[in-house]
């Protein structure tokens, strides 16, 4: 492969990036000496070249410190599937503050919120509240021991479910640590508690599935995964492998839960099981199910959710429910939910001109571009064959992204550097446009 312009030129990209955002530069070395590493989540610290600071956003667009203004693929990597600071949202959180932040107790928000809920999302028959995905889960994964008296529970490579160190899992594990763990479970840093619960297994893989379960099974309380592997590369579920899922945890006696943090709302108002047509026992939904505010749920079957109804399941959480973060939600999914949430059809339309132009401007500069997913949410890496597994992925050439995202971002074009792209509702076909005329820059016309 010949190397293409924007990485001969990527000294001279980051040159020009970094004379437009001088007033980020300076507050991310002030940020340092009191915030550790300088940011609030660790993954920020890696975008190069270097963290932005941000002052506004709306709709589609966003606005650094230094006043450049950005198409936003990131929507702060999920949660804003309408876009930045969207009316609605903005007056239903307004008309809730005057009202009060936290009860520490009931409100009407509450059931109106799990109303809807259980009216779009297949598997809800109760709903549960709290903060975050990571918390989340960990209810999910409690409630699968305390139904099934098991204690383990599998989990695929290369599928992140937050960041408590019962999860924290084989989640993008390097080629050395997967050839030295000998098949056992990989922690991902230092001071995690030693894991005995987990089976890690690979993605779209049926045979090691059904080994575990031939194994294990007496001891596996659930399957958990995400229904499309969107934090490693995009990877869709093979043809038939989640109905296969379902159809080996029933016959084992085991709960399928699907992380639904990214995937629910996005791929459709009633999340993956809607779309893919698969109804899992529990799921969890956090990101887009608040709209940018602090919101995530567990939807479930009564059979299993009646377990937190009697008690005999721990969920807790002092600002659960709280009606900001449902006040948010309700205009959330009610936008989405309009004319029978004919939005979908713009977001999906808008997305598949977007990823099959990208495709398009990259495979005619000579680059071997693989595009993955779809819609409201895929994924593009440099590789010479598309992936089916989190292993397959690791040989896609991710300093050749890193470059290409530097290219962009001197464009005004704002990308998450794993290389997937959301899209919001707040996204135009002119947006499109003036993006892959951006890309188009990027190949031509080397600084
Ligand atoms: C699929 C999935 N599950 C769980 C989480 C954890 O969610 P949170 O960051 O809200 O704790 C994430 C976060 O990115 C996620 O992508």
């Amino acid at each position: 492969m010949t190397a293409p312009p924007f990485a001969l030129f990527s000294a001279q990209r980051e040159a020009s990036v970094r004379k437009k955002i001088s007033g980020s530069l300076a507050r991310f070395e002030r940020a340092q000496h009191s915030l550790a590493g300088g940011v609030s989540t660790a993954l920020r610290r890696s975008a190069r070249p270097s963290p932005l600071y941000f002052k506004s956003g709306k709709g589609s667009r966003i606005t650094d410190v230094d006043d450049n203004n950005y198409i936003d693929y990131t929507l702060a990597w999920g949660p804003l599937i309408l876009g930045h600071s969207p009316e609605p949202i903005n007056q239903a959180i307004a008309a809730q503050l005057k009202l009060g932040h936290t009860f520490g107790a009931q409100h009407d928000l509450e059931f109106e919120v799990a109303e809807l809920l259980k009216k779009y999302i297949p598997c809800a028959d109760r709903v549960a509240f709290a903060n975050s995905g990571t918390e989340i889960v960990q209810v999910a994964l409690r409630l699968a021991r305390g139904a099934t008296g098991r204690k383990k529970y599998l989990k695929f490579e290369g599928h992140y479910h937050g960041w408590d160190d019962s999860v924290l899992i084989s989640y993008r594990p390097t080629r050395a640590q997967i050839e030295s763990a000998h098949g056992q479970p990989i922690p991902v840093g230092t001071g995690q508690r030693p894991n005995h619960e987990t089976v890690a297994v690979e993605w779209n893989d049926r045979q090691m599935v059904e080994r575990a379960f031939a194994e294990q099974g007496h001891d596996i309380a659930a399957v958990v995964l995400e229904p499309m592997l969107c934090n490693s590369s995009c990877l869709p579920a093979d043809p038939g492998f989640l109905q296969f899922l379902r159809d080996i945890t029933t016959k084992h006696g085991a709960l399928l839960i699907f992380d639904e943090v990214i995937t629910g709302f996005r791929l459709a108002l009633g999340g993956a099981q809607q779309h893919y047509g698969v109804v899992p026992d529990l799921a969890t939904f956090a990101k887009a199910a608040g709209g940018g505010l602090p919101l995530s749920v567990l939807a479930g079957k009564a059979e299993f959710m009646s377990l937190i109804a009697e008690g005999k399941v721990v969920h807790a959480g002092t600002l659960n429910g709280n009606p900001l973060c449902l006040a948010a939600a309700k205009a959330t999914i009610e936008e989405l939910a309009k004319d029978n949430g004919s939005v979908y059809q713009q977001l999906w339309a808008n997305g598949e001109k977007l990823r099959n132009g990208l495709e398009q401007i990259l495979r005619h500069a000579g680059l071997p571009v693989v595009a993955t997913a779809g819609g409201p949410v895929f994924h593009l890496s440099f590789a010479e064959h598309p992936a089916r597994t989190y292993r397959e992925t690791l040989s896609a050439n991710t300093a050749l992204y890193s470059d290409f995202g530097l290219a962009l971002l001197d464009e005004g074009i704002l990308a998450l550097p794993d290389g997937r792209w959301y899209l919001s509702t707040a996204h135009t076909a002119d947006d499109i446009e003036q993006t892959l005329n951006a890309i188009q820059r990027v190949v031509e016309q080397p600084i």
